[in-house]
């Protein structure tokens, strides 16, 4: 696979060769390290393989699913072949497939707020969401290496990545559970079993720490499901797929950003940002890279929490930022741990108890000067308005929380009046 390979940014192991599904470290969990797989790009992939409106073909090569193809002696042209069909079948179910969404400057809301606002709508994109961007890229990777029936799938999510899951999953042919809170929404439980998906609703159970959907998930793991999810630590290939999303942005030719607004939840939508910046740079795709800030409600902030505390290491002990950074890695339950207290916001999709894929946001943030900001409930409301009247987008509050941010960021003195600034309008108001 000529440079491309799959490590744990955490202790450095690599999966064996012939690894049926190398998703997530093998010493996960034995310590109390951060590990995650990473997908190693070779310096000479071409990311942007040109004009295509199908950004899993015109992208092809950031994909792991794609080198692992040609390492077994699949053409390029029959991966394209691949994708092209699977899209197909994404869209007799779901109406539609992927192709590159809409990107552009914002007249209004630039007037209305003294700044130079692009808006990337992902609320047309395949399930309403760019979560199925994570998705496509491991059932990409499943299509090309796996022979006859594979294990069902699984995931944990209240919303938009359930929906996704659950369409990618019909597409393929294949059995997906769905590990949901009990609040999940009567209309998306109702999509999701017209999609023939496995619905379980997993209550909170007294004493027990953490997103009880994130346990039974893992339980469903143990017995042999896949990963089929939105999170680098649970499948590490869920990372590059999403990346799509900022090469789409670059490939429109517009002028660079000077800022870039992310709404976080678990953390992969950043995480893949912030990756995809970095490979964008390092194949001269782009000469510059915004400062990347990161959202959260007040419901729960778990990552601006650990953000503080790796400033307040570097403080007491005068280490770098990158130092930092590693040891907070190698402590993770010092820095990142559950939100105590049950979480609620209007921006329901952000409100994961753990900021799962919380390292590589922060290093990102370090590396771009980027920062946290915590939206209140109503620039959580004032934002999303003003995207609904300025754009006439129905995006939801979780999809506008970016936009959020970058209110609170512009009063705060962090974005000054005139800059240029990227919001992801992620998922569609249901
Ligand atoms: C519409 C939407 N935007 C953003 C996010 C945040 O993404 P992540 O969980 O990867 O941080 C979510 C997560 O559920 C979402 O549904
Ligand atoms: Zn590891």
């Amino acid at each position: 696979m000529r440079g491309s390979r799959l490590v744990c940014s955490g202790c450095g192991w690599e999966p064996p060769a012939g690894a049926a599904y190398p998703f997530r470290c093998a010493r996960s969990g034995s310590d109390d390290r951060d590990h995650v797989l990473v997908h190693r790009l070779g310096a000479d992939a071409v990311l942007d393989r040109g004009d295509d409106d199908n950004p899993f073909v015109r992208y092809r090569e950031c994909l792991y699913a794609w080198h692992a193809a040609r390492a077994r002696g699949m053409s390029d042209a029959a991966f394209v072949d691949l994708v092209t069909r699977i899209n197909e079948r994404i869209a007799a179910v779901d109406g539609h497939g992927f192709r590159v969404t809409p990107f552009g400057r914002i007249e209004a809301l630039s007037d209305y707020l003294g700044l130079n606002v692009w808006v990337k709508d992902e609320t047309g994109n395949v399930a309403g969401s760019h979560k199925a961007r994570h998705l496509m890229g491991i059932l990409l990777y499943l299509a090309v290496t796996e022979r006859g029936d594979g294990p069902p799938l699984a995931i944990a999510s209240c919303g938009n990545a359930a929906l996704a899951a659950a369409v990618l999953a019909r597409a393929a042919s294949r059995a997906l559970q769905v590990f949901v809170p009990p609040s999940a929404e009567p209309a998306v439980l109702e999509r999701l079993h017209a999609l023939g998906a496995t619905v379980v609703s997993c209550p909170r159970v007294p004493g027990e720490r953490g997103d009880p959907c994130v346990h039974r998930f893992h339980e469903a793991l143990r017995a042999g499901a896949l990963a089929f999810c939105c999170q680098g630590n649970e499948n590490g290939l869920a990372i590059d797929g999403g990346e799509t999303l900022v090469y789409e942005m670059l490939g429109t030719g517009a002028p660079p950003l000077d800022d870039l607004v992310v709404q976080v939840g678990g953390g992969a939508l950043a995480s893949t940002c912030m990756q995809a910046y970095a490979r964008a740079v390092a194949a001269g795709l782009t000469a510059s890279v915004p400062r990347v800030h990161t959202v959260q409600t007040r419901g729960a902030s778990p990552l601006q929490r650990a953000w503080t505390l790796v400033q307040e290491r570097r403080a007491s002990t005068g280490a770098s930022a990158e130092d930092a950074l590693r040891y907070a890695a190698a402590h993770r339950s010092s820095f990142m741990w559950p939100w105590e207290q049950v979480p609620h916001s209007i921006a329901e999709g952000i409100l994961d108890d753990e900021t799962y894929d919380w390292v590589v946001v922060l290093q990102g943030m370090t590396a771009t000067k980027g920062t946290t900001v915590v939206a209140n409930e109503e620039t959580l409301k004032e934002a999303n308005r003003l995207a609904r009247e300025t754009t006439g987008i129905a995006v939801s509050h979780t999809g506008s929380a970016g936009l959020a941010g970058l209110l609170q960021l512009h009063r705060d003195g962090v974005i000054a009046t005139g800059a240029r600034v990227g919001v992801l309008f992620t998922g569609v108001q249901r």
